[in-house]
């Protein structure tokens, strides 16, 4: 056994160079945007307001609370229709946090396959039993539910962030209703997407009442940083005491709250952007050939895969896309299954229509 450490990192980057599933950071910044989550343009439009102090000098229970925290956290939950609401420094600390404290042994987490890496890792650290269910698949999760013992929490996304697909959730909170189980909501690819004002998949549907736990980040179509939890008062106390990710870290800067805050101001004014947004999914849906209609996984948000099944041949689909100016990245192996590696588009609403059209235009060249 060679028990030097040197070699062994060394092995396992050559394997995912060999499987084509190595990752390395690159920037794009020159290239049109078919990839970031800024859907709504707003991480280029916000408006920076000035900050007093440079951090926030501490963990929120020590030195890094403020009156503009909780006055920020009660006017989200109040736009969200929430009775109460908790800021974490990012959606993958609110997950992390909230589902390693919220079950205990002999509670129960269900979960759909696709559920974020956050979400797992979370679940990781909890000390509760835990299944997965199949993708969006209501009779496997009831088979689930059946086996379930103990408080019973089911988690889903709202979009699902690499199919661009929604959680059929009118039919997930009528089955958790039979046997008493409490849905967690991750609604980080519908915040300012779905709904009127883009309050999100559950509002949009007149549900929230019946969801226990909603998490809406702000790192995606809000355009900063950061995450809410959304739930009982009493979840927000529980929160604040056992999830450590909340704990044990320096909160959000001022600077973090100002956009945050201007972000939701500017939700409430943005009917048209999220109207332009959807009309461009519309267009770029529309000029699809047959041909790519058919690997098209099918979706209504901004996330649009086409499916390029191979790591090489997904990877070589987005180089030669990047070289026509195209920033649109590949998902590959491990990342999706096996034959569902795709390439990823993500639409927003700044994507002129004659970018949309070169887009469609260089993907129908490349995939025959
Ligand atoms: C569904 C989902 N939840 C949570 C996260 C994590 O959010 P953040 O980027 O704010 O850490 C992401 C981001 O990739 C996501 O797609």
């Amino acid at each position: 056994m060679n028990y030097n450490i040197k070699d062994k990192i060394r092995n396992k980057l050559s394997n995912r160079e060999e499987q084509s599933s190595l990752r390395s950071l690159s920037d794009n910044s020159n290239l049109i945007d078919f990839c970031s989550n800024d859907y709504l343009g707003f991480a280029k439009t916000l408006p920076c307001k000035k900050s007093t102090k440079q951090g926030a000098t501490g963990s929120r229970l020590i030195s890094g609370n403020s009156s503009q925290f909780e006055s920020l956290e009660q006017k989200i939950a109040k736009f969200h229709n929430a009775e109460s609401g908790i800021i974490f420094n990012s959606g993958y600390d609110a997950n992390i946090g909230l589902f390693s404290c919220i079950a205990d042994k002999g509670d129960t987490i269900i979960y759909d396959q696709y559920i974020h890496a956050s979400i797992r890792d979370g679940i990781r650290l909890s000390n509760a039993r835990s299944f997965s269910f199949e993708h969006n698949n209501i009779d496997g999760l009831e088979k689930k539910l059946q086996q379930a013992s103990g408080h019973i929490l089911v988690a889903i996304e709202s979009v699902y962030s690499m199919d661009g697909d929604k959680a059929p959730l009118e039919k997930i909170v009528a089955v958790c209703e039979k046997y008493k189980a409490n849905i967690i909501l991750d609604e980080a690819h519908a915040t300012g997407v779905l709904g009127k004002k883009g309050v999100g998949l559950a509002q949009s549907l007149n549900l929230e009442s019946k969801i226990f736990a909603r998490i809406h980040t702000f790192g995606k179509a809000m355009g900063c940083h950061g995450a809410i939890v959304l739930g009982s008062k009493d979840l927000r106390a529980y929160l604040i005491n056992f999830a450590r990710s909340f704990i044990y870290t320096t909160a959000l800067s001022e600077h973090n709250l100002n956009a945050i805050q201007s972000a939701y101001e500017k939700l409430n004014d943005a009917e048209e952007i999220i109207g332009q947004l959807h009309d461009n999914i519309g267009l770029f849906q529309s000029l699809l050939s047959k041909n790519l209609q058919s690997k098209l996984i099918p979706s209504t948000s901004p996330i649009q895969g086409i499916l390029v099944p191979g790591n090489k041949n997904a990877k070589k689909a987005e180089v030669e896309l990047q070289a026509k100016g195209l920033d649109i990245r590949a998902i590959l192996h491990p990342t999706v299954q096996k034959g569902a590696e795709r390439i990823r588009i993500c639409i927003h609403s700044f994507n002129t229509k004659e970018e949309i059209k070169m887009c469609v235009e260089c993907i129908e060249k490349l995939i025959i």
